[in-house]
C-alpha cells in the first residue's frame, strides 16, 4: 500500500521511542522507503542500529559514530519525502518547529520540507497540557501540520492521563490515511453497515449469524483512505474499527434500521454489507428462560428490510446491497436488485472457497441496475471494497 512512497521518520527522545521501531518496521513491510533521523536524546532510548537493520539505510543522527551523511543529503531527504512522521515528538521538538528553531538534524530537515508533517506527541500529562505546549500545537495546526492525538492511560513516569504514544498500529494506519491512496472520494459521504445483528430471546440468548464484519469494515476503511467522510453502523464484531471512520454500534436489526434511517438523507453512497437478521423473537423474555420448563416455543416476527426502505427513499445517491446465498446466487441477486431498488448488488456464495464470513478474501459478482455487464471479482476484501466504491462513485457522476 505504500509502494513508491518515501517516508522520513524522525525519532525524538522519550521512552516511547522504542515504539518507533515497530512503526518503521510496519511502514517498510507495507512497501515504503523509510529514512530515519534520530536525535541524540532518542539514541539514549533506542539505537540507530535498530532502525538501520530494518530500513537497510544509514540512519541520520547527530552522533558522529554513525556513518556520516552530508548536510546536502538532509535537504535531499526533505525534498524527496512524501511524508514526515515525527514519532514520538517531545515537547521540545514541537516547541522548536513551532518557533522556527532549526538547531539539530530533525528540526533542520523538518524546516526544509514541503511534504506533509505528521506529529505524534508523547510526554507527561502535565507537559502535554501545559498551555505553552498546547499553544505550540495550535500554532503548528494553523500552519497545516497534522497531529496524532496521544492516548490516555498510565504513563512511564507513573502518572495517569493523556500523553501516551498510541500503539504503532494506529500510527501506521494514520500514515496510510495521509498518503496511501489517491483521495478520489474527497467530499463524498459514505454510509456502510457491517456485521451481524443479534435478536434477543432472553437476557442471555439471541439469534444471530456468522458475519464477522470484515467485508463492511473493508469498505468503510477503503472509503476513508480514499478521502470520503465515512459512517459505519456496525453490529457486534470483534475487529478493530477502521481509522478515521465514525462508528455507530448497534445490536439488533431494529437498532440498525433506526441508526440508518436517522441519517440516510446525508449520504452520497450507502453500502449495506451487514448480515441483517430477517426475523426476531416476537417478545423478549424478561428473565433467563429456565431449562426445567422444557424447550420453549419461540415465535418469530419479521424485521424491517433496511435496504428495501433505502431503495424506496433513494433520490440520487448510489445504493449498494449484498446478497449471500448457498444456491441460485445470480437469480436471487438479480431479484434483490430489482425488488430493493439497489444500483449494485454484490453477490457471493457462502459455499465458494475463499468467499463468505470470516475470510480475508471474497469471490463476488457485481450486478448493475443500469444494465451493464456483470463483473466477476475475486481477491482480498480490501481490493473488492475498492472496486465496489469505484463503481458506486461512477453512478454519482452520471
Ligand atoms: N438487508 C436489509 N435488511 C434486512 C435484510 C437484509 O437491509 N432485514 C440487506 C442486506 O444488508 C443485504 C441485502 O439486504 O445488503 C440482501 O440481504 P440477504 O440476507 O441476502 O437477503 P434478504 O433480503 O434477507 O432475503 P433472503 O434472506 O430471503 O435471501
Amino acid at each position: 500500500m505504500l509502494k513508491g512512497k518515501n517516508i522520513v521518520v524522525c525519532v525524538t527522545g522519550g521512552i516511547a521511542a522504542f515504539k518507533a521501531v515497530s512503526v518503521v518496521s510496519s511502514l517498510v513491510k507495507l512497501g515504503a522507503a523509510v529514512d530515519v533521523i534520530i536525535t541524540r536524546h532518542a539514541a539514549e532510548f533506542v539505537t540507530p542500529l535498530s532502525f538501520r537493520s530494518i530500513t537497510k539505510t544509514p540512519v541520520v543522527t547527530d552522533m558522529f559514530e554513525e556513518p556520516k551523511v552530508t548536510e546536502i543529503e538532509h535537504i535531499a531527504l526533505a525534498e524527496k519525502a512524501d511524508l514526515f512522521l515525527i514519532c514520538p515528538a517531545t515537547a521540545n521538538i514541537i516547541g522548536k518547529i513551532a518557533n522556527g528553531i532549526a538547531d539539530d538534524m530533525v528540526s533542520t530537515t523538518v524546516m526544509a520540507t514541503r511534504a506533509p508533517v505528521l506529529i505524534c506527541p508523547a510526554m507527561n500529562t502535565n507537559m502535554y497540557e501545559n498551555p505553552i505546549v498546547q499553544g505550540n500545537i495550535e500554532r503548528l495546526k494553523s500552519y497545516g501540520y497534522k497531529f496524532v492525538e496521544p492516548d490516555s492511560g498510565r504513563l512511564a513516569c507513573g502518572t495517569e492521563g493523556k500523553g501516551r504514544l498510541p500503539e504503532p498500529y494506529g500510527i501506521v494506519r494514520r500514515v496510510l490515511m495521509e498518503i496511501a491512496c489517491e483521495k478520489d472520494l474527497n467530499g463524498l459521504k459514505v454510509l456502510v453497515t457491517a456485521g451481524p445483528t443479534r435478536e434477543a430471546i432472553d437476557p442471555v440468548r439471541y439469534i444471530s449469524n456468522g458475519s464477522t464484519g470484515k467485508m463492511g469494515y473493508a469498505v468503510a476503511e477503503a472509503a476513508a483512505l480514499r478521502g470520503a467522510e465515512v459512517t459505519l453502523v456496525s453490529g457486534p464484531v470483534s475487529i478493530e474499527p477502521p481509522l478515521g471512520v465514525e462508528v455507530i454500534d448497534i445490536i439488533s436489526a431494529e437498532d440498525m434500521y433506526r441508526a440508518v434511517m436517522e441519517r440516510e438523507s446525508e449520504f452520497d453512497i450507502i453500502v449495506m454489507a451487514a448480515a441483517v437478521g430477517d426475523f426476531r423473537p416476537e417478545s423478549r423474555a424478561e428473565n433467563k428462560i429456565k431449562k426445567a420448563a422444557g424447550p420453549p416455543e419461540i415465535k418469530l416476527t419479521q424485521n424491517p428490510d433496511i435496504l428495501a426502505e433505502l431503495g424506496r427513499r433513494k433520490n440520487r445517491r448510489a445504493l449498494v446491497g449484498f446478497c449471500m446465498e448457498t444456491r441460485d446466487l445470480l437469480e436471487s441477486a438479480a431479484e434483490k436488485l430489482e425488488k430493493k431498488n439497489a444500483d449494485i448488488i454484490a453477490a457471493n456464495n457462502l459455499n465458494t472457497p475463499g468467499a463468505g464470513f470470516g475470510t480475508d478474501t471474497n469471490v463476488v459478482t457485481l450486478l448493475f441496475r443500469d444494465g451493464r455487464d456483470r463483473m466477476e471479482l475475486s481477491g482480498s476484501k480490501a481490493e473488492i471494497a475498492d472496486v465496489i466504491l469505484t463503481e458506486a462513485a461512477k453512478l454519482l457522476s452520471k
